[in-house]
């Protein structure tokens, strides 16, 4: 962490027509280091991802990265800025009529025919990043369980060496081992490569282990941040009602 904001959404709000989902989103994210949101089910923490991509336009405030913001930006521009991003989609979104390799470099081919021989070795040293054998090559996603499919999304997202990872639900789907490879992975893309990470997590141990710092999202606004030791010790009601998953609270 070298402690320069990477990312800072700044008073961010997104209504889709009468559903007010983000209220005015604070949240800064310095290089290099490793953030979780955590928050319910349709809190809009998918929404915050897509907006800091620019595939969702907010109606209000600023998100800058690296300095500037991309909130009104288009075009060259934007496309720019996107490069600097990986991203892991909640559902994978895989190509299924493409073979796992090239799914894998996608991001790196952009769809064009490439050197086919260097790219099925680029997928190769990929997937062994997150656990899997490159004898799945050349099958389609369909034919892989859905924890596979989850790591070779995984791969793609990290195959062009981004500068910040988007990770939304990373763990979810797997058994406690693989998760647990995967979590290992975030670790270390951010502690050997440097890479800035955002992760949506609904898994409180997955938290616990790959971010610096948690914040939780509620009701559109972050209500809480601070470092992941904390995140059983937060004082927030709203927090410790979450963590520990009691029906009681101050929740609805
Ligand atoms: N493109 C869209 N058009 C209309 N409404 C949307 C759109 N995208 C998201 N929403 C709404 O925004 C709210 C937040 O959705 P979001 O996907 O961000 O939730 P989430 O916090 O990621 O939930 P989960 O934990 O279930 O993934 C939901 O009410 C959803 O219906
Ligand atoms: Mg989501």
């Amino acid at each position: 962490m070298n402690g320069d904001p990477k990312i800072e959404m700044r008073d961010v709000a997104k209504a889709f027509g009468t559903n007010e989902v983000l209220r005015g989103v604070n949240l800064t994210i310095h290089s290099g280091e490793s953030v979780a949101i955590i928050g319910g089910s349709g809190t809009g923490k998918s929404v915050t991802l897509k907006c800091i991509l620019g595939l969702l336009q907010p109606d209000r405030g600023e998100i800058l990265v690296d300095g500037v913001d991309v909130t009104r930006m288009g075009g060259r521009e934007l496309e720019k800025q996107r490069a600097k991003f990986g991203m892991l989609f909640q559902g994978g979104a895989l190509f299924d009529s493409l073979p796992v390799w090239r799914n894998v470099t996608f991001g790196i081919t952009q769809g064009r025919a490439r050197d086919a021989a260097r790219m099925r070795k680029v997928a190769a040293e990929n997937l062994e990043r997150v656990g899997l054998d490159s004898k799945i090559l050349n099958l389609r996603p369909s034919e892989l369980s859905g924890g596979m499919q989850k790591r070779v999304a995984l791969a793609r997202a990290i195959a062009p060496r981004p500068e910040i990872i988007f990770f939304d639900e990373p763990t979810t789907g797997l058994d406690p081992i693989r998760a647990d490879v995967i979590n290992d992975l975030i670790v270390s893309l951010v502690e050997d490569l440097g890479v800035t990470a955002l992760t949506i997590t609904h898994d409180m141990a997955s938290a616990r282990k790959i971010a610096h710092r948690v914040a939780m999202l509620y009701e559109g606004r972050i209500i809480w941040h601070g470092p992941r030791d904390r995140l059983y010790d937060s004082g927030n009601p709203y927090v410790d009602q979450f963590v520990q998953g009691r029906a009681d609270g101050p929740i609805r």
